[in-house]
């Protein structure tokens, strides 16, 4: 469904991005891997390239300006263009707003959100060139709009991309580019086996969300067929920000 399709991922050491990165390369696509986590990114590349598919891993730190260059100048440098951009890496750091410092605070802020800006601006400059533009998504969280306590500094990432995302899709649009969101439930990425029957039950689907539900909500979305979708946040949740829940 890919095939010849540059796409880079954020965040693809492990979970999500690591099944979307997987996914793509199995639909043809050239994959370039982004990571902080250098081991684990290694390893994903070996794993794509030794299965015959095309992949580099790339170690970024999307928080830092240069990487984000650095890395898009990779891409173009081993394949030629960029036409799709997941914009994954994130990281949630639960604290009470009383206690988070302002520190920790900017630091979730540039990790999760100022990376998303960069990393779509500077795959931009590139995809504008292609005949087809390209396509960004970006992952945002059910956490955008609705919370538990103490998670601030993440709701206001995803909750600021869910806001960047038709931002970018309308100064994007004259190049062809379409930039969409995903919103996912609870993702289980780890031990799936692990999960108690009331994990699956409270959901409407009746299942907690597996990595394989993002990764087919990426194809759609950057699926060249599908270009009258942008600017959305597609939220993929079995159902859980729709359930009305009274206390008894
Ligand atoms: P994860 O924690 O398993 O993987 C995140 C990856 O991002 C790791 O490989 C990590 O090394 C990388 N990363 C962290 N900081 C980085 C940086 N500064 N530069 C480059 N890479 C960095 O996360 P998971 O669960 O796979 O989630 C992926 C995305 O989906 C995140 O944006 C998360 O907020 C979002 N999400 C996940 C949900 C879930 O239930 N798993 C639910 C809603 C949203």
């Amino acid at each position: 469904m890919f095939q010849n399709k540059v796409v880079i991922v954020t965040g693809a050491a492990q979970g999500i991005g690591k099944a979307v990165a997987v996914g793509y390369a199995k639909e043809g696509a050239k994959v370039v891997l982004a990571d902080l986590n250098d081991e684990l990114g290694r390893a994903v590349c070996s794993e794509i390239v030794s299965e015959g598919y095309s992949s580099i891993f790339v170690q970024t730190d999307v928080r830092k300006e240069n990487d984000v260059v650095s890395l898009m100048k990779s891409a173009i440098h081993q394949y030629g263009k960029i036409d799709i951009l997941i914009n994954n890496a994130g990281i949630f750091r639960p604290i009470s707003p009383y206690d988070i410092t302002m520190d920790l605070w900017d630091d979730v802020i540039h990790t999760n959100l100022r990376s998303v800006f960069m990393c779509s601006r500077e795959a931009a400059k590139f995809m504008r060139l292609n005949e087809k533009g390209g396509a960004i998504v970006s992952m945002a969280s059910t956490r955008a709009f609705m919370s538990e306590p103490h998670t601030e500094s993440y709701a206001a990432t995803k909750g600021g991309i869910v806001a960047l995302t038709h931002a970018l899709a309308s100064s994007l649009g004259p190049d062809n580019i379409r930039v969409n969101c995903i919103s996912p439930g609870w993702i289980e990425t780890k031990d799936y086996d692990a999960l108690r029957p009331i994990d699956h039950e409270q959901h409407f689907s009746r299942r907690v969300g597996k990595p394989s539900d993002i990764v087919r909500a990426c194809f759609y979305l950057t699926d060249d067929r599908n270009d009258f979708v942008t600017g959305i946040n597609l939220t993929v949740d079995g159902g859980m920000t729709k359930k009305m829940i009274y206390e008894e």
